[in-house]
């Protein structure tokens, strides 16, 4: 497949998995509006269609709690083909949402869709609206998620770190009971193989944490303490930071100078926290128990995501060279769990297999590090991918088998970022 046939493609799939104000991701395994999966889309819609690209974005912002929370999953359309559904996290919202929420990334996605928009008057419009309201959720993680004032914050369910079935999760995860959920029928091994999917035990612990969330009547005051699973991930804080960094810079363009100072603040303290995840061991960033009080000794991607933040240059290197140890076990970076780590499963869901948006964010940090021989590596890897196996939800790092749902929307968005963003050899 040459570039401009991918090109195209990659707008065809958006185009199928659009629904006028919002993009599922893929037909299928997931009929609602995803959170991160909206603001990562939006990127690939810019480059053809800057208000659909807005209207995107809006869209989740719109469904943003009193609180400050921004939802993982927003339920536009009664769909029986996802589980679990409104009913089961009765939430009581008008438009139906989930109670919990996904990585940050919408201010990162903002500020860039901002900086290189054709429609400067429509961009700056556009930033000026969403940028309280993108505050707002930032605020609302530092305050609901680090009570204490670490600088960091905590996870409450796999589901928030968009990574959901980790093997960072598994040891934390094992401290969460099953007792008291009922029956249930799943439905994404329906849509997808279940070789690829977590296991019914992984997905009884799933919803005991949403019928504990759920009696406490998504009161954010109450989750964190009352939570068995608090896990800090080191790629979730990066993505924070980096918004929140991303907020300032273009909230101080826009005049906005409450917004902008605040948010500096928030950078400089996860800025400063991140270091208690380095980890000289591993050569890389580890997730945190926030139960345990313990680094969680899993070497997956989140730890090197870790570059999509401001961190020191001295990181950014070893990181690399942490690459660099994992490409001679695969044939496709990033793997999304060390293949040399007795846990790596090259075909199930981010327990090794390759994500595009990762590596894409990974790239992008390595970049504004100064760290750019590795990344034509990357991006090239990505490519070989899809013209390989195609718009998979993600592929394996080994055989660059497709995996998960087909037809992905962030996975084709990231084509369409990266054959604008990137030179590459035709
Ligand atoms: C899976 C992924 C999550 C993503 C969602 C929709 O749940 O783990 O990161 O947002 O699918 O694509």
């Amino acid at each position: 497949m040459n570039h401009t046939d991918m090109l195209q493609h990659a707008r065809q799939v958006l185009s199928d998995n659009d629904r006028g104000t919002y993009t599922v991701p893929t037909h299928g395994l997931y009929p609602f509006q995803w959170n991160w999966d909206s603001a990562l889309s939006a990127l690939g819609f810019a480059h053809f269609d800057e208000p659909r690209a807005w209207g995107e974005i809006e869209t989740l912002m719109a469904h943003q709690w009193e609180d400050g929370m921004v939802p993982h999953i927003i339920f536009h359309q009664p769909d029986d083909g996802y589980f679990p559904g409104p009913d089961v996290w009765g939430t009581g919202r008008t438009v139906p949402t989930t109670g919990i929420t996904q990585p940050p990334v919408t201010g990162f996605a903002v500020r860039r869709i901002h900086d290189r928009a054709r429609d400067k008057g429509l961009a700056r419009a556009q930033a000026r609206a969403l940028l309280p309201k993108i505050h707002a959720w930032h605020e609302w993680f530092y305050r609901a998620r680090d009570p204490e004032g670490t600088g960091l914050v905590a996870l409450l369910h796999p589901w928030e770190s968009g990574r959901d079935n980790s093997v960072d999760w598994d040891a934390a995860f094992e401290r969460v009971p099953t007792e008291g959920v009922g029956a249930f029928v799943r439905r994404d091994t329906t849509h997808a193989n279940p070789a690829h999917r977590p296991t019914d035990e992984q997905y009884k612990r799933y919803i005991w944490l949403v019928q504990k969330f759920r009696s406490l009547g998504w009161d954010n005051t109450k989750l964190h303490d009352a939570s068995p699973f608090k896990v800090v991930d080191p790629g979730f804080n990066a993505i924070l930071i980096r918004s929140c960094e991303d907020v300032a810079d273009l909230a101080a363009r826009l005049g906005m100078d409450e917004i902008a100072e605040a948010s500096r603040a928030m950078v400089a303290k996860g800025v400063a926290a991140m270091k208690t995840l380095w980890s000289d061991e591993m050569g890389q960033y580890l997730c945190y128990d926030r139960c345990q009080g313990a680094l969680i000794q899993s070497p997956s991607i989140s730890g090197i995501l870790a570059t999509f933040a401001p961190i020191p240059k001295a990181r950014a290197a070893a990181l690399v060279r942490r690459i660099e140890t994992l490409a001679d076990s695969c044939n496709y970076l990033i793997p999304s769990h060390d293949p040399t780590h007795p846990a790596f499963d090259g075909l199930r869901y981010w327990r090794g297999p390759v994500w595009l948006i990762v590596n894409y964010m990974v790239a992008d940090g390595f970049a504004r590090a100064g760290e750019t021989e590795i990344i034509p590596r990357i991006i090239n890897d990505c490519l070989r991918l899809i013209e390989t196996s195609g718009f998979a939800e993600y592929h394996d790092p080994i055989t660059a088998e497709p995996c998960g749902g087909p037809h992905f929307t962030w996975t084709a968005a990231m084509v369409i970022e990266i054959l604008n963003t990137y030179e590459l050899a035709a």
